[in-house]
């Protein structure tokens, strides 16, 4: 890839894995994303329930990634809105000669569009170390709607959503 190299978003394709998971092994080594490196990457790119995946290629590299989930319940509480109001964005990454270029900032744009086309909004969970996705997520005005300790897990993880259309009363809440 070259500084050059016009960016391109579309669905990722059964092909693109392995070049996704080359891109991720690089992540993984620079940022620890994840923490530990999977058994099954290609399982691990590719969530329970996942609709959809997106790639950004530069060239023919896979420079950016993201996958798109039913939030599950935990995340919806979390966000405080029902399930079927949400989106999740998962396996969210950029390669590292790629950044501060957008290619995270086009793939949640596409989050924002696929989930709107389905009445849905987008929900990301982050965990707290992670300042540059912190720092993506507060800049586009995604609101943080709270932190907790995932299940199992000793990491701590802050939520966030981006700002929804007004909901229907009926649409309620958890409490
Ligand atoms: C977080 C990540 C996806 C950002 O990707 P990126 O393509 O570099 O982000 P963008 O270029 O779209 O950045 C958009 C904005 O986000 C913010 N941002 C991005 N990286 C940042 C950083 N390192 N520190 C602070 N803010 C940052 C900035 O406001 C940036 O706008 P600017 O460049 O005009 O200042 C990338 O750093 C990454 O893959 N990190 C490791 C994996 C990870 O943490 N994934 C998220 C898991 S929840």
């Amino acid at each position: 890839m070259t500084d050059t190299d016009e960016l391109t978003l579309r669905p990722r394709a059964d092909a693109d894995l392995p070049r996704c998971i080359e891109a991720l092994a690089g992540v993984q080594a620079a940022d620890r994303y994840p923490v530990d490196w999977p058994a099954d990457p290609a399982g691990r790119l590719t969530p329970h329930g996942m609709t959809d995946a997106w790639v950004v290629m530069a060239g023919a590299d896979v420079v950016g990634h993201m996958a798109l989930t039913p939030p599950g319940l935990a995340l919806a509480r979390a966000a405080g809105l029902p399930e079927w109001r949400l989106l999740a964005v998962a396996r969210l990454f950029v390669g590292t000669r790629a950044r501060r270029r957008g290619v995270a900032a086009l793939l949640l744009d596409r989050a924002i569009g696929t989930a709107a086309a389905r009445g849905q909004t987008p929900v990301l969970e982050v965990e707290t170390a992670a300042r540059a996705a912190i720092g993506l997520y507060e800049r586009a005005g995604r609101r943080h709607v709270g932190t907790s300790t995932a299940d199992g897990r000793l990491a701590r993880m802050r939520t966030y959503v981006t700002p929804a259309p007004p909901m229907n009363s009926s649409d309620s809440a958890y409490s």
